[in-house]
């Protein structure tokens, strides 16, 4: 008997040390709940921990009756299961439209045809011969007169500044006078407050929140104007707001067959958005709020992604000052006797070095850092998980950036180097979209991923190419609670000018 109850004692004692080494654990009735709520403030390592614990695969239990189940993926061929070959399964779906709701009848939240017709429509004219040298100019011009200037200033009073910041303001100007026209010219010495632009951080945070939070919590939050969501209402007033006023300046320059008036409105998307989708008005039946819905799609698209792209780049440059002179001296060796503007988006591709960085930084830091996903019939997944119509599928592309069975042993490394084609022969290497998942992967594969290298290499080089970037002593950086991966507090950066 004294045996006996010591074996057990010892088992006992195995099994629950045991359990302590897991990162998570599901409970009966309450699942995962607790872990979940000790982890909320490093949900996305949290759940990294989760999948390697489960070889790439992991059940997460909710509470009973909360719906909160979830199976949590970062496997490669899952990935490329849901995303590509079997696709058609895997439509964004209502639960997706519901969460998002604020993104309307836009691309994000659409499927099938509406989703077709958008996707083509906005790639024709991403594609348009002459988009990129309008890019060029126009990101040159807020360099040139909004970014430098700035910098100029705040390193020669030897202040201290957030890029994380001022990057958010540099895209929503450019991405403004991109699709709009108008360039609210935030990325200025002055810094002026802008709703708008603030209103993108509050709504991305917001629906975070709806990943995390039951259905019927925010609901309740919304009807009673409280919380997270008072944030996100407010945000779809701004954004309405903002959008139409800008339509309104737009419609001034136009006659009323289409012809257009003044000599400013013959660069944006705005005019060649508004013909294409002429007479069509998704669910709301109204075709300015249709346009509207395509148009705050394309500014979520490519404003913050974008803007932490390059935030988690220099983060991680600041860190490694070999890397920053090593990007400085391929820099300097492209723009010769020239200077920074002489480098435009043809030169940018020799820029081997400075693109195997940014492709570190949305590897590690992917600005999406989760996607979710529903069948729309039974399947069984690759790994052998079966799904049905109510499973929440999460891809989790920040832990793939993490993983040593996709990257290797030094996958948490910054490496440029690991970008090189192989055979030394100076280009970038081809890694397939299911395993560098940054950009999506499959039919959906994100539209703007070369405008957004152009942008960022282009900040990148005026940036590195004159300042030396150092984080603030005690600076604390790491990720936000927000759908794109911003940092919680900003990047507090030093510049100081190199010769
Ligand atoms: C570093 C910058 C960027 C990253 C990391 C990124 C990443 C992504 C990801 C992960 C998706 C899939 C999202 C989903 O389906 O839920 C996506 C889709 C999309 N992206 Fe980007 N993006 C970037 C910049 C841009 C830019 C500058 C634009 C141009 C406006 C853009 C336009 C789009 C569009 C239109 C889609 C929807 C594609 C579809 O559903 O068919 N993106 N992007």
């Amino acid at each position: 008997m004294f045996l006996l109850c010591i074996l057990l004692f010892v088992s006992i004692s195995v099994f629950l040390y045991k359990r302590r080494s897991l990162p998570g654990t599901n409970w009966p009735v309450i699942g995962m709940a607790p872990d979940l709520i000790l982890n909320a403030y490093r949900i996305n390592d949290f759940a990294t921990d989760l999948l390697k614990q489960g070889n790439g695969t992991f059940m997460l239990k909710g509470p009973w009756f909360s719906n909160m189940d979830m199976l949590l993926t970062s496997d490669p061929t899952n990935i490329n299961y849901v995303l590509s070959k079997n696709f058609p399964n895997y439509p964004k779906g209502p639960e997706f439209r519901k969460i998002f709701d604020i993104l309307g009848d836009g691309i994000f939240n659409s499927d099938n045809e509406v989703w077709e017709i958008q996707r083509k429509t906005i790639m024709s004219l991403l594609k348009h011969p002459d988009f990129n040298s309008h890019l060029e100019k126009n990101i040159k011009n807020k360099i040139e007169k909004g970014l430098l200037p700035l910098l100029d200033l705040v390193s020669h009073n030897q202040q201290s500044i957030d890029l994380q910041e001022i990057f958010q303001r540099f895209t929503f100007d450019t991405i403004c006078s991109l699709i709009l026209d108008f360039d609210p010219e935030i990325m200025s010495v002055h810094l002026p407050y802008n709703a708008c632009e603030k209103a993108f951080t509050d709504a991305e945070e917001a629906l975070l929140w709806r990943h995390v939070l039951p259905e019927k919590v925010w609901k309740l939050q919304q009807r009673l104007g409280i919380g997270k969501e008072k944030k996100l209402t407010e945000a779809r007033r701004v954004f309405d707001e903002f959008l139409y006023k800008c339509f309104s300046r737009k419609d001034e320059g136009f006659a009323n067959d289409g012809r257009v008036e003044k000599e400013e409105t013959t660069t944006g998307l705005l005019k060649s958005i508004t013909t294409s989708f002429q007479g069509q008005t998704g669910a709301s039946g109204d075709s300015r709020t249709y346009i509207k819905d395509i148009i705050l799609n394309l500014m979520f698209a490519g404003k913050d992604t974008t803007s932490a792209s390059l935030s988690w780049f220099f983060y991680l440059v600041a860190q490694n000052p070999n890397i920053e002179s090593k990007i400085r001296r391929e820099i300097a060796k492209e723009v010769g006797d020239g200077n920074w503007k002489s480098l435009g988006v043809k030169e940018l591709s020799s820029l081997v070095y400075l693109h195997g960085g940014l492709c570190e930084a949305l590897r590690l830091y992917p600005p999406v850092a989760l996607q979710h996903k529903s069948p729309s019939e039974v399947d069984v997944l690759p790994s052998g998980h079966a799904v049905n119509e109510d499973s929440k599928i999460i891809l989790s592309f920040y832990s793939m950036g993490r993983m040593e069975s996709i990257w290797g042993k030094d996958c948490m490394e910054f490496k440029p180097e690991r970008w090189f084609s192989e055979g030394g022969k100076g280009g970038v290497r081809h890694e397939p979209s299911y395993k560098f998942t940054a950009f999506n992967a499959g039919p959906r594969t994100c539209v703007g991923k070369e405008m957004s290298f152009i942008q960022m290499k282009m900040v990148a080089i005026a940036i590195i190419y004159h300042y030396h970037v150092e984080i603030v002593q005690g600076h604390e950086v790491c990720l936000g609670d927000s759908i794109i991966g911003h940092m919680k507090h900003g990047l507090k950066v030093k510049l100081s000018p190199v010769n």
